[in-house]
């Protein structure tokens, strides 16, 4: 029990659990000099690579924010399980899935060697990028604004205010992003896209430009905690089924080629985008101990720094930190 005596619940217990924090987030601030800010997307290059940040929202109202929370950043491969989530509220979980799998695949997320060696030829999983375009295919509507219109809806419902798009990110990525255009065409060939080429790549890099907070990624967390129910307001904005496979695949799939190891040593639903952001889940858990956010909290951690794979360096490692002392792990 890392906080002894404190009762959680208690003015004291809070300032208990911020200081904790705020110790451990000036501890792995030391340690972003070890990862390296994207700068395939030119855009993202300007982050400070030292910055490091959480925002943590208990289902009982608590807020734990510490390090660097004032900083808006594009969302990048977080809004793949928002994507997937909307294209299964419109299409169904089944015909979804009957175009996109739910398995890992061990690669990095561009990819395009799996896309070939896999039978039947659909994408691994819709956090891939191979993925994230046949569901931004599969939105309704002809134009891209139409496509997202539903997504930004429902992050308005859960955020309370509507977000908005990074226009240079998007800029950047559209016009340098050959890899996904090679993707896109790879999955046009093999018949698995729904939607015109270009208007589908549209709505993909639109949806990863649009701008969060860490507040906004935690809230996101708290919703999906909370199996699709605004904990505010009790209002189920995603269905519960699709909330349980969006959790399933950030855990099996949402740290890049390091879900394995983000399972085993974190142990909570995850995923992280290029820009530095980590959108964490924390189910409510069962313990006989005066533990932090028993009833299930959301968690945003942002780190533009990262590592090989592509996830906060000093964000991974905060993250494991307080997972571990706090017993947040699924098992
Ligand atoms: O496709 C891209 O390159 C970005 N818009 C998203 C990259 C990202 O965050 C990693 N993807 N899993």
């Amino acid at each position: 029990m890392v906080q002894g005596s404190v009762n959680l619940n208690t003015e004291r217990g809070k300032e208990w659990l911020q200081d904790y924090v705020d110790n451990w987030v000036n501890f792995y601030q030391k340690q972003t000099d070890e990862g390296k800010v994207a700068s395939y997307i030119p855009s993202l290059e300007h982050a400070d690579p030292n910055a490091l940040g959480i925002s943590i929202i208990g289902k009982n109202g608590t807020i734990i924010r510490s390090g660097d929370t004032n900083v808006e950043f594009s969302i990048q491969s977080i809004s793949k399980v928002l994507s997937f989530i909307v294209a299964c509220m419109e299409r169904g979980l089944t015909y979804v899935l009957q175009r996109v799998d739910v398995e890992p695949t061990g690669e990095s997320f561009n990819s395009i060697m799996h896309l070939e060696i896999n039978q039947p030829k659909k994408p691994f999983n819709p956090l891939v990028n191979s993925g994230a375009i046949t569901v931004s295919s599969l939105l309704e509507g002809r134009t891209s604004d139409q496509k997202l219109e539903p997504l930004y809806q429902l992050l308005e419902k859960i955020l309370g205010h509507r977000p908005e798009i990074d226009v240079d990110v998007y800029v950047s990525e559209r016009d340098t992003s050959m890899r996904n255009r090679a993707i896109g065409y790879y999955l046009l060939e093999e018949g698995y896209l729904e939607s015109d080429l270009s208007i589908t790549l549209e709505t993909y890099f639109k949806h990863c430009s649009l701008n969060v907070t860490l507040d906004d990624l935690a809230m996101i967390g708290l919703v999906l905690s909370n199996d699709g129910v605004h904990p505010n307001t009790d209002e189920t904005l995603i269905p519960k089924q699709i909330a349980r496979v969006a959790k399933s695949l950030m855990l099996t799939c949402g740290m890049y080629d390091a879900s394995g190891k983000f399972a085993s040593y974190v142990g909570i639903p995850a995923k992280s985008g290029v820009s530095g952001g980590i959108l964490a889940v924390v189910p409510p858990r069962v313990r006989n101990q005066n533990l932090p956010f028993l009833e299930g909290c959301g968690i945003g951690v942002f780190g533009p720094a990262l590592d090989k794979q592509g996830n906060s360096t000093a964000g991974i490692k905060l993250l494991r930190h307080i997972a571990n002392q706090w017993d947040l792990s699924l098992f």
